[in-house]
């Protein structure tokens, strides 16, 4: 599966209860944004993880947030279809590699794309993306290193998304305004729906 190709846009989401897992992801996949990233950032993550993986059939749920291969480990046995991490180390890259599941290795600089190419891996998270360079740095990669690809996540909005996704070295974006911690909160999937298909529509 290449994750890159999936959706143009993969919602980056942070789940404090794990009670608006399923919901949540209900909302996204019938807006039309099937691929979620749950960050493991909070206590219920790997649960949250686990219930949309078994209650959500047309989603496909990856791990976010994955710093360590401990986290590999647990996020697999949760029952993630993919893996995301904020950036690299040998450790990490050798245990995502293990798990035999898809993944995206974060990298923001020319060095660090260099390694993870070198290893055969082509397809990358660009992050912080807009604090790293943003559409400029993405385009300067291009030249030099055009069989990397990316998904930039970080600082992208609705209004700057179009402009990544057209990009020649970026498959999809990713980020967390679809999925705005108050409209969870609150139980307002019906605005997380309008947002992921307004996202849906934006197309590479
Ligand atoms: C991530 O974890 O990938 C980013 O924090 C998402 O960034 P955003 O909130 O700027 O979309």
């Amino acid at each position: 599966m290449t994750i890159l190709d999936l959706a143009p846009v993969v919602p980056v989401v942070v789940i404090e209860d794990v009670g608006t897992a399923v919901p949540l992801a209900r909302a996204l996949v019938a807006g039309g944004l099937p691929v979620i990233e749950v960050t493991l950032r909070t206590p219920c993550a790997l649960d949250a993880v686990r219930r949309i993986a078994a209650e959500v059939p047309d989603a496909v749920v990856g791990a976010g947030t994955v710093r360590t291969p401990a986290d590999v480990e647990a996020a697999t046995r949760a029952g993630s279809q993919f893996l995301v991490s904020p950036g690299c180390t040998p450790n990490l890259v050798n245990a995502m590699e293990g798990s035999g599941l898809p993944f995206l290795p974060g990298a923001a600089t020319a060095s660090e794309v260099m390694v993870l190419a070198e290893r055969g891996l082509n397809e990358l998270k660009f992050f912080p993306a807009v604090p790293a360079g943003g559409i400029a740095y993405l385009k300067a990669l291009a030249g030099p290193i055009p069989e990397v690809r990316f998904c930039p996540t970080g600082g992208i909005r609705p209004e700057t998304a179009h402009e990544f996704l057209a990009l020649s070295n970026v498959g999809c974006v990713g980020g967390t305004w679809l999925t705005p911690a108050d409209a969870i909160a609150s139980g307002d999937f019906g605005r997380i729906e309008k947002l992921a298909s307004e996202a849906a529509a934006l197309r590479h």
